[in-house]
């Protein structure tokens, strides 16, 4: 099962496009406002193809929740906005939500980051907070990085046809990421490490 963290702009359509290409999803917002909306069947912002893919992912049997769930996979797509004083990335959002999967995720779990971040903030912030909280990654917990590329505007046919980058410690677990995002997007998935996904983006 896929837990996808982080329920708007881009986390939500590619929890709806895995939901409706057979993946068994639930989708996480801490935005009780926001999942209930999504509950009662409508769509949080306008997009071209985004309600009949709302309607393919409900019968894909799609759920919404505030709760993190025990999951094999967990898609963070938290919001990292840039501080243009400080002329960084904000990671806060991506470790706090990670920090809520570590309470729940089982052994073994993959944790995705898809947020953006830049580079090297994998190493420097994300994988140093990991192992504080006590878990060993590589067995505990696996990392991997899969930045999403898109530009908004035409975000439907982008999922299902822009390459992917998909980078993770253990090549393994990034073929894994790899046949997930397989089962929409029809681009070219090239399986790499961590750092050099993160390059990728920019
Ligand atoms: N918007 C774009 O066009 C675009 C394109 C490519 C990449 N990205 C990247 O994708 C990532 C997500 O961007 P977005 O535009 O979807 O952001 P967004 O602000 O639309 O959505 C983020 C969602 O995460 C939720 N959230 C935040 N912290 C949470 C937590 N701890 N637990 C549960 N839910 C939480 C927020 O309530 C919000 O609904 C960012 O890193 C962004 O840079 C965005």
């Amino acid at each position: 099962m896929v837990n996808v963290i982080g329920l708007g702009y881009i986390g939500l359509p590619t929890a709806l496009m895995m939901a409706s290409h057979g993946v068994e999803v639930v989708g996480t917002n801490h935005s009780q406002g926001k999942v209930n909306m999504l509950k009662a069947g409508k769509t949080t912002f306008k997009e071209e193809g985004l309600d009949e893919l709302f309607q393919a992912a409900l019968e894909g049997g799609i759920k919404f929740t505030t709760e993190y769930q025990v999951a094999d996979v967990y898609i963070v797509s938290v919001q990292t906005p840039y501080d243009k004083f400080t002329k960084k990335v904000e990671m806060k959002y991506v470790t706090a939500a990670i920090g809520d999967v570590l309470k729940v995720a089982p052994k073994g779990a993959i944790i995705v980051v898809e947020s953006t971040v830049s580079p090297g903030s994998i190493n420097k912030y994300v994988r140093p907070y990991v192992e504080q909280k006590g878990f060993v990654i590589g067995s505990d917990i696996h990392l991997v990085h899969a930045p999403e590329r898109i530009i908004p505007g035409n975000m439907i046919y982008e999922l299902l046809h822009n390459d992917r980058t998909i980078g993770a410690d253990d090549p393994e677990i990034g073929e894994k990421i790899k046949a997930l995002y397989a089962t929409f997007c029809g681009g070219n998935i090239v399986v790499t490490d961590i750092k050099t996904a993160e390059m990728k983006y920019f």
